[in-house]
């Protein structure tokens, strides 16, 4: 029988390593991995192809509605398409990266996805879904709800070394830039980034991987045995 039956949220912002915990926990714990983040990554794919302007809620609300998103639910391979199209290289990419935030404050562009997001979940019997509002908006009655945080000094170091950057000048214009986004994700006004009230925090700045791997692995299964 396997560890794990339900579903396990991982939310919290960028830089804390929560999509390498979330696949290698889902992995060891036999669970499907639902990466919300890709999806709003691929509907802004569709809104600079469209080369529609991701300032302009209206232009992406449309362009979203008409796009077909597809994300893969396996922890070993990551599969990402935009209308049949591969995207999940181009996701990662600055353009993207620097578009997302306002595709993702679009209340119809939430609507759809967490949508899609709720039927993907409910096709599995165990799964790890990864994103910003999961605990709070998307399934507010999860199994288990982990919020994942660390220093902003921390993160802006580990996406640096993801990026290959050393130069000082640089990992501090990536703790701007990180400042910049929890800013805007947060006080947006549908769905913010903020820890359910029935979350645990984990804060991963005085842990490895592994370790933030284990104890998502060891509340998993205590909330089932707590069942
Ligand atoms: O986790 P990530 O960096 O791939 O997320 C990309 C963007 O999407 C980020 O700016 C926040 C947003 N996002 C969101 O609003 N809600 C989610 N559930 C997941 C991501």
């Amino acid at each position: 029988t396997p560890d794990f039956r339900g579903q396990i949220t991982l939310d919290g912002p960028s830089g804390t390593g929560k999509s390498s915990v979330a696949r290698a926990a889902a992995t060891r714990l036999g669970a499907a991995y639902l990466d919300t983040g890709a999806m709003y990554r691929a509907a802004t794919v569709a809104v600079l192809d469209a080369g529609a302007d991701p300032e302009d809620a209206a232009a992406v609300a449309t362009v979203v509605a008409a796009a077909r998103i597809e994300v893969g639910t396996a922890a070993d391979t990551e599969v990402v398409r935009v209308d049949g199209v591969d995207v999940a290289v181009r996701i990662r990419g600055a353009e993207v990266t620097r578009a997302v935030s306002a595709v993702s404050a679009v209340p119809a562009v939430r609507r759809r996805l967490v949508d899609q997001q709720r039927a993907l979940v409910a096709a599995a019997d165990a799964v790890v879904v990864e994103g910003r509002d999961i605990g709070t908006v998307v399934l507010p009655d999860a199994t288990l709800k982990i919020y994942l945080t660390a220093a902003p000094e921390a993160r802006a170091q580990r996406r640096a070394a993801q990026l290959g950057i050393s130069d000082p000048a640089e990992v501090a214009a990536l703790a701007v830039d990180l400042r910049r986004r929890d800013q805007y994700d947060s006080s947006r006004a549908d769905s913010p980034l903020r820890p359910a009230a029935d979350a645990v925090i984990v804060d991963s700045t005085e842990l490895d991987r592994e370790g933030v791997v284990d104890r998502v692995v060891e509340l998993a299964r205590s909330a089932v045995g707590a069942r």
